[in-house]
């Protein structure tokens, strides 16, 4: 697969793996065998940039995602780009399937994640490490001061930020350059504004839910059932109302497969990466015909016209 670089220069592939749903948010977690028998088969695949975080889990097992990574890519680390977060955590008191999501982006909580995490990888640094998300009680500069020290004793290579306001990236870059900014982008939240910043700073962008957990491949249809645990459960973007307001833009998609000999899915995925050199889609999966099918997307070529067309075609904006 093709690569590109997020940041100064970290490299990756075209296309990422977001491997949460193979314990999270996606129902029952992924049997241990066949998920780490995914994972590596996604390295032969050409995948070489791999995206979980410490919380990605379920009740039972809170960390089950990275303990899979570190099984899964033993002997053949050095290859790999391991992004991973900290600086959120699931309580799952209230409601085991869809845990309330608390912020905790204090040091001592950061530097306690660094060092858990690096045991369940089975790794000495990770690559790529974000804050999930803005800590409301934490400054942007204590954070990225923490990202510099941590960088300093080769604990992490690189840092990035999820979801946050232009502001904060930017006091948090000021202290310690950001590589990669992880926010939901994809054909039905085409939210562009902060690409102007991504741009000036040399930021990536790294899509996560970059085909709407599935509904932009039109694999799924009005009245899908979803199971306990899946955030397709009751989510908007599954509803009728999405659903129809979606479905212009899957036929067009539809009709430009035919000439571009690409799914819908493929389709979604090349619009972003064609349309900017920096964005890097980490699409999930848990079956190995659409690893194999969301990898090829990274070999699509869209002419500046075809990705204008597609833009034009968006029929819903939501986030
Ligand atoms: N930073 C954050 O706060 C945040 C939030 C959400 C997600 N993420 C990251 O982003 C990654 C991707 O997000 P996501 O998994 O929620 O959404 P997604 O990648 O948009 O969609 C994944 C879903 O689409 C289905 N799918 C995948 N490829 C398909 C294909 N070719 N045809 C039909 N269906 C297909 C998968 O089902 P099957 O498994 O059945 O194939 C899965 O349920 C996550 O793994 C995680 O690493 C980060």
């Amino acid at each position: 697969m093709e690569t590109r670089i997020l940041g100064k220069d970290l490299k990756v592939s075209a296309i990422g793996l977001g491997c949460m749903g193979l314990s999270h948010a996606n129902g029952a977690p992924t049997e241990e065998n066949e998920a780490v028998r995914l994972l590596r088969e996604a390295v032969e695949d050409g995948y070489t940039f791999f995206d979980t975080a410490e919380t990605y889990g379920y009740k039972e097992d809170p960390h089950h995602n990275e303990k899979l990574l570190g099984k899964a890519f033993s002997g053949m680390r050095g290859k790999l780009v391991i992004a991973t977060k900290f600086g959120v955590w699931f309580d799952y008191s209230e409601n085991e399937y869809h845990p309330k999501l608390n912020a905790d982006s204090r040091p001592e909580t950061i530097r306690k994640s660094v060092d858990e995490s690096l045991k369940r990888l089975n790794t000495d640094y990770i690559d790529l490490y974000y804050q999930h998300r803005v800590d409301p009680n934490v400054e942007p500069e204590t954070v990225a001061e923490v990202m510099s020290e941590l960088i300093k004793e080769g604990k992490i290579r690189h840092w990035g930020v999820s979801m946050a306001s232009e502001d904060y990236i930017r006091r948090a870059h000021a202290v310690c350059p950001l590589t990669a900014s992880q926010n939901v982008y994809s054909l039905i939240a085409p939210d562009e504004s902060l690409f102007s910043t991504f741009e000036e700073l040399n930021i990536g962008l790294v899509s996560c839910c970059p085909i709407a957990k599935g509904l932009l491949t039109g694999a799924y249809t009005k009245g899908q059932e979803f199971e306990q645990g899946d955030y397709r459960r009751g989510s908007a973007w599954f509803s009728d109302e999405t659903m129809d307001k979606t479905q212009p833009l899957l036929d067009y998609l539809t009709q430009l497969g035919k000439e571009k000999n690409a799914t819908l899915g493929q389709l979604s995925l090349a619009w972003m990466i064609n349309k900017k050199p920096w964005i890097v889609p980490i699409p999930g999966t848990r079956k190995s015909s659409r690893l194999k099918e969301n990898a090829g997307a990274g070999d699509i070529r869209l002419t500046a016209e075809e990705v204008a067309g597609i833009d034009a075609a968006i029929t819903i904006g939501t986030t």
